[in-house]
């Protein structure tokens, strides 16, 4: 069955990466009778500066109807000062939020050839493989009321407000047991308890979630400690469940464990496991067109969505094993490049993915 996957290169080096992990599904068309038919369209500032909003309606229903949306990142100067509700990133928060995509797993996985990449020690990171499941269409992102309000003095004041409902915690620790179920069955609860009752509630409807999974070993920790421990000793996590915003913090500190950010890959899933696929960085519009980025976290997050949405594990392994293999011939794209390395473009790497498979 002919399946539907709808890319959105966004900005900065989104284009540019995309590009790269359709390459690798292309081949994958042609070589192992996977049928996928791609699509493209514009989303954050690039949909903006043609349609004045960071995504359209008509690309809100197209990536509605179809099987998978891969995406690649969005925001850059030229949009910074944009009011609030257009700027790119609200283009990204809709998708998450009307497709339901509540359940982000950013996977924080060292592939052993790049354990001198991570700024930590080898012996730190060696063998290091985290699962950070990120509530993503709730929390403080997503709570009302929010703005910016003048006081009575004059004085101006910005306010959030950071909100779970039973109902969402109860459905990402099922998410977040259920990984752990698959892997080594330990999870850590990350929230801050002690002062937010919010998640006092988040770590209440864990507790008793947790007891439909009794071989589960469950902790919780604030995510003050859970940032100092990522980076003390990260080998003592098996699956991580926070909230939005912590998630979005914490995963990016993981990404480093990892030797780069460019190599953290995630999927945004709905109940139905029906998801969009994105690298978990950003657009870096520092390096934004010139071929310089790091594909591996895109080509990977492809790799997860022939897993959790096509239904082709087989494809999702041999991705990953390509990627490995690509690595093992010494190709590093310069942020994960160190000596005795030979540096690639991102294309070149895309190539050598392809090549590999
Ligand atoms: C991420 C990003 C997004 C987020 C931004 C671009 C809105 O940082 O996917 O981690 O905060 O969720
Ligand atoms: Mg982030």
């Amino acid at each position: 069955m002919t399946q539907q996957v709808l890319v959105l290169p966004g900005d900065g080096i989104g284009p540019e990466i995309t590009a790269e992990a359709v390459k690798v599904l292309e081949a994958l068309n042609r070589s192992d009778n996977l049928d996928i038919v791609l699509s493209e369209d514009l989303v954050g500032g690039a949909a903006y500066d043609v349609h004045g909003v960071p995504l359209s309606d008509e690309t809100m229903a197209k990536a509605q109807a179809a099987d998978a949306v891969l995406l690649g990142a969005v925001g850059g100067y030229k949009w910074e000062s944009l009011d609030i509700s257009v700027r790119p990133e609200k283009g990204l928060l809709r998708l998450r939020s009307e497709m339901q995509l509540f359940a982000n797993l950013r996977p924080a996985y060292l592939f052993p050839q790049l354990a001198d990449a991570s700024t930590l020690k080898p012996e730190i990171v060696a063998g290091l493989d985290i699962l950070i499941v990120r509530e993503l269409t709730g929390g403080i992102y997503f709570g009302q009321p929010r703005g910016i309000r003048t006081l009575e003095n004059g004085e101006r004041q910005g306010y959030n407000t950071y909100v779970y409902k039973e109902s969402e915690i109860k459905r990402i620790a099922h998410v977040a047991f259920q990984a752990a179920m698959k892997r080594n069955k330990k999870l850590t609860s990350v929230d801050k308890a002690n002062v937010l009752e919010v998640t006092e509630l988040w770590r209440e409807i864990v507790d008793v979630v947790a007891k439909e999974y009794p071989e589960v070993t469950v902790n919780h920790m604030y995510v003050d400690n859970a940032a100092m421990q990522l980076v003390f000793n990260p080998k003592q996590f098996d699956v991580m469940v926070t909230g939005n915003m912590f998630g979005d913090i914490l995963s990016d500190e993981a990404s480093m464990l990892t030797g780069s950010i460019g190599m953290l890959a995630s999927a945004s899933l709905d109940a139905n496991n029906k998801g969009m696929y994105e690298p978990s960085h950003g657009s870096a519009p520092d390096i934004a067109g010139q071929n310089l980025a790091n594909p591996l976290a895109t080509i990977l997050s492809a790799a997860m969505m022939l897993r959790y949405t096509l239904g082709r594990e087989d494809l999702a392994v041999k991705i990953e094993t390509a990627v490995s293999k690509v690595l093992d011939q010494g190709l590093r794209t310069g942020d994960i490049c160190s000596a005795g390395m030979t540096q690639v473009s991102c294309s070149e790497m895309g190539d050598a993915v392809v090549a590999a498979l």
